[in-house]
């Protein structure tokens, strides 16, 4: 049966990489006879420049309708003084919200081919290989109430809420344990439960839902003492469970540990196993346009696409595996160039991934 994927390029380096990605999957449609159908719809400023809103409708009701949403990137400069509410970011939260996609999959796996680019010394880091299990619809993120409000002696304040309900800190466990039944068995869950009552609850319930995998070992970490573990010893870790915001500053450092964001994909999934996938870094609007941004991210996260939500698991290998050849080969582009390498454009690395598909 026939899979639609419903292509998402955004803002700034979003439709240069989301390009490469999908070179990557009409190689495999036409030499593969795999069966997938693309469509493209718009966010963020594309989408407001179009539309007047970040999330259209009409992309979010094609994204329901289809297996699978890749994403490149929302956001910029250009759009940054708009009406809080209609920025290109509340489009990316909107859909993520609307498709109710709760599960965020980042993993952070160094490349042997790129310890050179870790930013830690070679003898720290080790073969990393870390899962974040970021909770993505909820907490301080969604939290009402929030806002800027004046207060009584002229000034403004900013507030924001987190909170979390029993059931989403049950759910996104549930997913911790279940991938970590399939690594190594292993989970470190994230929270500041010294300080804040939302996350004391965090705790609690993790603890109670790890009683339904007693072969999985858990073990509670505050965030600050986790951050410093990360770039100390960041071998220690195989699944971390955390919150929105914690998953969201811990997988940016974690991706230093790798050599560069530019490398890092995501999966964010529902409870149907249907899924949004992105690189984890943002639209680099300093760089968009000039055809040297890293498109492995998307077409690594392209290769999670096919493995979680198409049910092409072969193909995942396929492509990792040419990502990794491709590496080998000494391509680089310019975010992981280092001596004795040979730097290419966006392009060329899309295309030097799909020679070696
Ligand atoms: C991410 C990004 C987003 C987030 C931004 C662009 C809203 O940083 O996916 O990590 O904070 O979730
Ligand atoms: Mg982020």
């Amino acid at each position: 049966m026939s899979k639609s994927v419903l292509i998402l390029p955004g803002d700034g380096i979003g439709p240069e990489i989301v390009t490469e990605a999908e070179k990557v999957l009409n190689a495999l449609v036409e030499n593969r006879g795999l069966e997938i159908s693309t469509e493209q719809g718009l966010i963020g400023g594309s989408a407001i420049d179009e539309t007047g809103v970040p999330l259209p409708d009409e992309t979010l009701a094609m994204g329901k309708q289809s297996d699978a949403v890749l994403l490149g990137a929302v956001g910029g400069p250009k759009w940054d003084k708009i009406e809080r509410s209609l920025r290109p970011e509340r489009g990316l939260l909107a859909i993520r919200a609307g498709l109710d996609l709760y599960a965020n999959l980042r993993p952070a796996i160094l490349y042997k081919e790129l310890a050179e680019a870790s930013s830690l010394k070679p003898e720290v880091i080790g073969a990393l290989d870390i899962m974040i299990v970021r909770e993505l619809t909820g907490g301080i993120y969604f939290g009402q109430p929030r806002g800027i409000r004046t207060l009584d002696d002229g000034q403004r304040e900013g507030f924001n809420t987190l909170v979390y309900k029993e059931s989403e800190i049950e759910r996104i466990a549930h997913t911790a344990f279940d991938v970590a039944m399939k690594r190594n068995k292993k989970v470190c869950s994230v929270d500041k439960a010294n300080v804040l009552e939302a996350t004391e609850l965090w705790r609690e319930v993790v603890t109670r839902v790890a009683k339904d995998y007693p072969e999985v070992s858990l073990e509670h970490m505050y965030v600050d003492n986790a951050a410093m573990q990360l770039v100390r010893a960041p071998g220690q870790f195989d699944v971390i469970v955390t919150t929105n915001m914690f998953g969201d500053i811990l997988s940016d450092l974690a991706s230093m540990l790798t050599g560069s964001i530019g490398m890092l994909p995501s999966a964010s999934l529902n409870a149907e196993g249907q899924g949004m996938y992105e690189p984890i870094h943002g639209s680099a609007p300093d760089i968009a346009g000039q055809n040297i941004a890293n498109p492995l991210a998307t077409i690594i996260s392209t290769a999670m696409m096919l493995r979680y939500s198409l049910a092409e698991v072969a193909q995942a290998d396929r492509v990792e595996q040419a990502v990794q050849k491709v590496l080998a080969s000494g391509l680089r582009t310019a975010d992981i160039v280092s001596e004795g390498m040979t730097r290419v454009s966006t392009s060329e690395m899309g295309d030097a991934v799909v020679a070696a598909l």
